[in-house]
């Protein structure tokens, strides 16, 4: 499965990408007209990259989203919101098998990776998380150097030119200029929107297809969240994004498409789960929604 992609990536000739066993994508058509000025979609509906399929996770058999079906298209932002505990992180955690690593977690229907199964028997977990990559909300970056942090992902693949990787990862992060001359420095002596963004050149140091963020700003000062939010408009030509944000302006100012998720609350109100309420083009979600529910939430009615 996972496989049959690394082939197909072989045999278009791209060599460097069967080497990292990531999908030969074609992105040629990624960029042609029905984007504005900040390279948002309308109407356009580029290729699907996610299909999510009447997705259920469970947490001890209780579920905390039921039924969420969805399609994520390629170089595109994708956000995702709701109120606090809707299952927004639970959400995007099935996107890259996250969830494998909470015991207590099952997931039922299915989530689609470029038609293909990604909770097949046959999919290895680890070839998913290097193609789909993850930053969380607090920057983690690992107690090393810059450099090392950056090199981590090339290094444990085995890729090559990994000081070629590192600068280049850095450059795409929009980081490059403020560390070039302290590469050898420990991270953890950058700022927290210096470290968010070690951590974003981290994901993208292995040429990922995917990358996922859980609340990357909601950590930072608006200064760095601008920064963070102009690489994700940048990044989205070679990546797709899927974002998770509590905070509305953000969603509105930089996504393709969103998502509103709602806790819903069973009859004896003794069970509540998470639901995908509507999902659509951003500027449809926070200007003329479909649902009711949809517009208190955007309009601040409830939250
Ligand atoms: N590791 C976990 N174990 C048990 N329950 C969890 C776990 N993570 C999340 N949940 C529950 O799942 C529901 C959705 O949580 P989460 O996905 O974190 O929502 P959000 O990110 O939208 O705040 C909540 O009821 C939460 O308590
Ligand atoms: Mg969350």
């Amino acid at each position: 499965m996972l496989n049959k992609v690394a082939d197909k990536a072989r045999e278009s000739g791209g060599e460097a990408a069967a080497r990292t066993e990531i999908p030969a994508i074609d992105v040629s058509g990624a960029r042609e007209s029905g984007s504005n000025d900040r390279g948002r979609t309308s109407g356009v509906r580029r290729e699907t990259i996610f299909e999510l399929k009447d997705l259920t996770v469970s947490y001890g058999g209780k579920p905390a989203i039921k039924g969420v079906s969805m399609e994520i298209a390629e170089n595109e932002i994708t956000a995702l919101i709701g109120p606090s505990g809707c299952g927004k992180s639970t959400l995007i955690r099935c996107l890259n098998r996250m969830n494998d690593l909470i015991p207590t977690a099952s997931v039922e229907g299915q989530c689609l990776y470029h038609g293909q199964d990604l909770y097949g028997t046959e999919v290895d977990p680890v070839e998913v998380r290097k193609r789909i990559g993850m930053v969380f909300q607090k920057p983690n970056p690992f107690p090393k150097s810059i450099r090392d942090n950056v090199a981590f992902g090339p290094r444990v693949l085995g890729l090559e030119d990994v000081d070629a990787r590192v600068e280049r990862a850095l450059h795409r992060a929009a980081l490059w200029d403020e560390v070039k001359d302290r590469l050898d420095e420990n991270a953890y002596g950058m700022s927290g929107g210096q470290q968010q963004r070690l951590c974003i050149a981290r994901a993208i140091a292995v040429d990922p297809d995917v990358i996922l963020m859980d609340e990357p700003a909601s950590a930072l000062d608006p200064i760095s969240t601008g920064k963070i939010e102009d690489l994700m408009l940048e990044l989205k030509e070679e990546y797709s994004i899927v974002i998770v944000t509590h905070n509305m302006q953000q969603a509105a100012r930089v996504s393709d498409r969103t998502a509103f998720l709602i806790v819903e609350l069973s009859a004896s109100e003794k069970e509540r789960w998470g639901q995908l309420v509507e999902f659509d083009e951003t500027e449809k979600i926070f200007t003329n929604p479909s649902d009711k529910r949809t517009e208190d939430y955007v309009t601040g009615k409830v939250g």
